[in-house]
């Protein structure tokens, strides 16, 4: 029998049932709004390491207060495996260092096959009332499974419900199956404590080591600008790509 019930708010709904009106996709057209008017210029940089202007651009992003509703931490993150297509998907960043980018996911899903047959990656930062996006590549590495217990048994307890009722990427035969599964984990955490939601074994962390950055400024005037750090050894070189 099938009961799953969705849960959408009433603007949602109404959002759902609207008509779809025809939309001229070449009439779109939006305006790069850059706060300040100028040029990201290469000798003008805050700073010639890469992981700190992700941090000064990052912070910058997350100070300006009409973000607030966005993820700006969703970041798309593209994998190829050894059939070498591509596949792209959004994750959420979780830490960033002078090591690296970190999420967490299930290991044994599409991306984690992937990245287990091809460590090589590219994730995707784009801000759009910003006109900014950085394109970040590199290699994959897992973390630390005492990092992802640690963050696993930070999350809410329906987040991780939600998680352990899912074998990532496999195909399942209804939403009920998924729902029959979350019940079971529920009742278990209602007869045992949350802390009988534990992380599974294919639950974890990875995290992308850049050995490539590309900041993309727009301008108005579609003349954008793009400065590339390449790392070769421990160095950075850095160069500015036609836009
Ligand atoms: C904004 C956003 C954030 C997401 N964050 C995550 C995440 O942190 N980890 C994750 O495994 N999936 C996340 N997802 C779901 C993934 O996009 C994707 O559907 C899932 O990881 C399965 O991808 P795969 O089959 O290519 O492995 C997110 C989706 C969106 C839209």
């Amino acid at each position: 029998m099938f009961t799953a019930v969705r849960r959408f708010s009433t603007a949602t709904r109404r959002f759902l049932s609207m008509d779809t009106p025809s939309i001229d996709i070449q009439e779109i057209r939006a305006k790069y709004w850059n706060k300040d008017e100028e040029f990201f210029l290469e000798e003008n940089l805050p700073t010639t390491d890469p992981f700190k202007l992700f941090d000064i651009w990052f912070k910058q992003i997350a100070n300006i207060s009409d973000l607030s509703f966005e993820e700006i931490n969703a970041v798309c993150v593209s994998t190829v495996g050894k059939d070498l297509r591509p596949s792209s998907r959004m994750v959420l960043l979780k830490s960033y260092t002078s090591d690296g980018f970190s999420f967490f996911t299930n290991y044994n899903s599409r991306k984690g096959q992937q990245i287990e047959e091809n460590p090589n990656a590219a994730m995707l930062f784009h801000w759009p009332k910003t006109s900014r996006q950085i394109r970040i590549e590199g290699a994959i590495d897992k973390l630390d499974d005492d990092l992802a217990v640690k963050y696993w048994n930070s999350r809410p307890l329906p987040s991780r419900i939600g998680s352990k009722s899912s074998e990532q990427s496999e195909t399942v035969p209804n939403r009920q199956f998924l729902e029959n599964k979350k019940r079971e984990l529920t009742e278990l955490a209602e007869r045992e404590g949350g802390q009988a939601i534990t992380k599974p074994e294919s639950w974890g962390g990875y995290i992308l080591i850049p050995r490539y950055f590309e900041f993309w400024q727009g301008q108005s005037d579609r003349l954008h600008d793009r400065i590339v750090f390449e790392r070769d050894e421990e160095v950075w070189t850095i160069k500015r790509l036609s836009p």
